[in-house]
C-alpha cells in the first residue's frame, strides 16, 4: 500500500498507477487484485521467497514464526486450510511437522510458483484456485483456517469470508490470521521516520484504490478494518477471540519490506495476529 498520490515502488512490470481512497464492491476488488497478484507474484517470490523459506512459517515482516507463536496449536493429523496461501509455504511447514495442509489463492501465478516449489522440495501442498470469499469446500470439512497476510485485507465482503471460515471448520476448530495492523493506517505507508506521523483517520474505513493512470480502471484495493470491527466479525460469525500477538521488531532485524522497517517496527506495530476458536453450537 502506497500513499494516496504516489506511485507504487515494489511492483514491477506495473501500469503506472494513481492511488487515492474510494468505495469499491466485492466484484471490483477480486477482478483487480488477481491480475494484480499475477503480475506482482515473480517478484514477489523474487524478493522475499528467501526470507519466507520454502518450507516456512512466517506470520509477517518481523519474522515471528508459527514455530516460536503456536497460534494454530496442534497441527500433526489436522486437516488444515490456507487461504491466500501464494506459493504455499505455511503450508508446507505445516505438512513438513504432519498436518494435512491445503491451499487456495486468487492469483494462477502464485500457484504456479507453490507448484514449482512442490517440485523442488518434495514437499506438496494441494491447492485450488478461488477466492476467500466462496470457500469450494463442504461445510465442516477443517480443523484449521489461517491467512498469513493472505486474502483479508484484500476482500471487501469480509463478512461473507469470516463466514465461509466458520463453515468449513469443524466445532471447536481454529481460526487465525495476521494482516497489517489496523493502526498503520494512520501512517503514510513509509518505512523512512516520515512514516511516523499520523496523516489519516484510523476509522475512515474507504478502501485503498490504485487506479491505472491509462484506463482508469481499479488496478489494486485494498481494505480496513479497526481492531474493535474485527472482534465484532469473529464474535458475530460465532468465534471467541483467544489471542492478539503484536510482533516486536527484533533487535537486529534490518528488513525493509514495503512500509515495514526497522525504524518504525521499533515504535509502532505493523502486524497484528488473530487467533480464535470456532464455538461449539
Ligand atoms: C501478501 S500475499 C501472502 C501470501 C502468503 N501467505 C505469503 O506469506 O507469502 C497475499 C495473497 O493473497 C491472495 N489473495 C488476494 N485476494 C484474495 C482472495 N480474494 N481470495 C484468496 N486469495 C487472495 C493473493 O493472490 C496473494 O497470493
Amino acid at each position: 500500500m502506497e500513499q494516496p498520490g504516489q506511485p507504487r515502488q515494489e511492483h514491477w512490470p506495473h501500469p503506472p498507477v494513481t492511488a487515492h481512497r474510494q468505495a469499491v464492491t466485492e466484484e471490483e476488488s477480486r477482478r483487480a487484485n488477481g491480475p494484480d497478484w499475477d503480475r506482482y507474484a515473480d517478484e514477489y517470490q523474487a524478493t522475499h521467497g528467501d526470507f519466507l523459506g520454502d518450507i516456512g512459517f512466517v506470520w509477517g515482516p518481523e519474522g515471528l514464526t508459527e514455530a516460536e507463536a503456536g497460534i494454530l496449536g496442534e497441527l500433526e493429523g489436522r486437516d488444515v486450510l490456507e487461504v491466500g496461501s501464494g506459493a504455499g509455504q505455511c503450508s508446507r511447514w505445516i505438512r513438513s511437522v504432519g498436518g494435512r495442509a491445503y491451499g487456495l489463492d486468487l492469483s494462477a501465478r502464485q500457484l504456479q510458483h507453490s507448484l514449482r516449489i512442490d517440485e523442488a522440495t518434495g514437499v506438496a501442498v494441494p491447492s485450488v484456485r478461488g477466492t476467500a470469499t466462496a470457500l469450494p469446500f463442504a461445510d465442516a470439512t477443517f480443523d484449521v483456517v489461517f491467512c498469513a497476510f493472505g486474502a483479508l485485507q484484500f476482500v471487501a465482503d469480509i463478512e461473507q469470508a469470516v463466514a465461509e471460515t466458520a463453515r468449513v471448520l469443524r466445532p471447536g476448530g481454529r481460526f487465525a490470521f495476521s494482516i497489517t495492523h489496523p493502526t498503520r493506517w494512520m501512517f503514510p505507508d513509509d518505512p523512512t521516520e516520515e512514516g511516523l506521523t499520523a496523516s489519516q483517520s484510523y476509522w475512515d474505513r474507504t478502501p485503498y484504490v490504485e487506479l491505472d493512470d491509462v484506463t482508469g480502471e481499479i488496478a489494486y484495493v485494498e481494505h480496513h478494518r479497526t481492531l474493535g470491527d474485527w472482534v465484532s466479525l469473529l464474535a458475530g460469525a460465532g468465534f471467541r477471540l483467544t489471542t492478539l500477538l503484536e510482533p516486536e521488531w527484533p533487535e537486529e532485524h534490518d528488513r525493509l519490506w514495503g512500509g515495514w522497517s526497522a525504524v518504525r517496527g521499533r515504535v509502532t506495530p505493523g502486524t497484528a495476529i488473530f487467533g480464535a476458536d470456532l464455538l461449539a453450537d
